[in-house]
């Protein structure tokens, strides 16, 4: 279920608002301009957290006092235990959306996080999940402790097959590694003449330069079948980049090289 909820702009930075989304209370927040849905039901005693204040990523529930961070859902402070379920945000042109399950639980976009085993690997599997972002080409040049901060910041999704996961001309959230399963980078969906670009399998990132900012994705990525991800958001990823200077030298340096082949190539 796939929800337009209002238009970019609309809403302020540092500010939530709620939507009726498919009968669920859903709210929105813009975090220094980083949109994120989760449950606008405080997991404690049910409060609407639409009406709390959002510090940072943060979101302080106004009856109790419970904290989530609205990124992930995890709970940063008590007396709620349970962390919010979250779900996916795209802006296509200027138009705000919200994906939710469908009531058969079907579409696997939102996150699972009222499940802590599967809110984030890095509850899991710290040490594999920390083996996949190692293969992320962004992260060659980050030795283990790196790898390792950056394990508790991701999330695992599922997507079903037919699912479109990422909308060419929208921007995205972030990157994702697909963990199992198959998707399909597709120019042109949705148009007469959709063309295959590449079949990604387990291991394999997209959505890398998305980590960085806000472009537009070149192309559709569509589920092929029942299919993993391992996601990251951007703007978790970068707040982590500003309290670690170290890491976003690395992540220049890469970036460098990057250019420098580009280069190369150019000149042959
Ligand atoms: S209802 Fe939210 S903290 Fe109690």
């Amino acid at each position: 279920m796939v929800k337009t909820v209002g238009k970019l702009g609309e809403l302020a930075p540092g500010s939530i608002a709620a939507f009726e989304v498919e009968g669920k209370s859903v709210a929105l927040a813009n975090v220094g301009g980083a949109l994120f849905a989760f449950d606008n039901v405080c997991t404690h005693r049910g409060c609407s957290l639409a009406r709390g204040t959002l510090d940072g990523s943060v979101v302080t529930c106004p009856c109790h006092g419970s904290r989530f961070e609205v990124a992930t859902g995890v709970v940063v402070a008590g007396p709620a235990t349970v962390g919010l379920e979250t779900y996916a945000v795209e802006v296509l042109g200027d138009g705000v959306q919200i994906s939710l399950p469908t009531s058969s639980g079907e579409d696997g976009q939102a996150r699972s996080a009222p499940n802590p085993s599967e809110a984030s690997l890095s509850e899991a599997e710290p040490e594999s999940t920390a083996r996949v972002l190692a293969a992320v080409p962004l992260f060659s040049a980050l030795d283990g402790a790196s790898l390792d901060s950056l394990v508790a910041f991701t999330f695992r999704r599922t997507f079903q097959a037919g699912e479109v996961i990422v909308e060419e001309g929208s921007t995205g959230n972030g990157l994702y590694v697909v963990l199992s399963g198959q998707v399909e980078v597709i120019k042109g969906l949705g148009g007469p003449r959709p063309q295959q670009a590449a079949i990604l399998s387990a291991g394999e990132p997209f959505g890398e330069m998305a980590l960085l900012g806000d472009w537009k994705r070149s192309a559709s990525i569509r589920a092929l079948e029942p299919s993993v991800c391992l996601g990251m958001d951007r703007w978790v990823f970068l707040a982590h980049l500003q309290r670690e200077p170290q890491l976003a030298v690395r992540l220049l340096q890469v970036l460098a090289r990057r250019l420098a082949e580009t280069n190369e190539k150019l000149i042959e």
